[in-house]
């Protein structure tokens, strides 16, 4: 066999081989095709499966959430707590106590009255028109329940109330932080 033909037979031997390759190149290039497909088909349905396993709950929270903590309890009634003077309750519950204030200005305002430091009674001090723990000496603002001074850093819990025909209602709780 001279050059030439050493040189075709080469080239031949290599042309098939190209062929062979060319072809598993392409099965290959389709299986990643498909496996992306399948990869594809399944991160969705996954996504459908787990949303519509959970839409039962996310809807159970957007209904609770409008309803959080709301729990109408009458109080007291308005000509009983004039101005200047407090009244004690529980809300939500009976053990959760709370203290109503008819501050001197003529504000309705209500809070849970455990202490936000180490969860004393808290009193209204009329004469400051305050909240006061008596425990270590901390105040808070009787219009927001916000700390004014001594250890406490968190508010207190605000109750929301309603005044229907001399009737006092608590309606809510809004526990905040901060
Ligand atoms: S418990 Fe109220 S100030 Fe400490």
């Amino acid at each position: 066999m001279d050059e030439n033909n050493k040189k075709i037979g080469r080239n031949k031997k290599d042309s098939n081989d190209d062929m062979i390759n060319l072809v598993d190149n392409l099965n290959r290039q389709d299986d990643v095709k498909y496996n992306r497909r399948s990869f594809l088909k399944a991160t969705v349905g996954a996504s459908v499966t787990l949303g519509l396993a959970t839409l039962p709950f996310s809807i159970k929270a957007m209904m609770d959430d409008g309803a959080k903590d709301v729990n109408r309890v009458e109080i007291a009634k308005l000509s009983d707590v004039p101005k200047g003077e407090s009244f004690k309750f529980g809300y939500p519950t009976e053990d959760d106590m709370a203290l109503l204030v008819h501050t001197k200005n003529g504000q309705l305002k209500a809070y849970n009255s455990k202490c936000t430091h180490l969860s004393c009674p808290v009193f209204y001090e009329s004469t400051k028109d305050v909240l006061l723990c008596p425990c270590h000496k901390g105040y808070f603002n009787v219009s927001t329940g916000h700390p004014m001074a001594g250890p406490p850093q968190r508010e207190l819990p605000l109750i929301e109330l309603e005044v229907i025909d001399d009737v006092i209602y608590a309606v809510g709780r809004k526990i905040r932080h901060g």
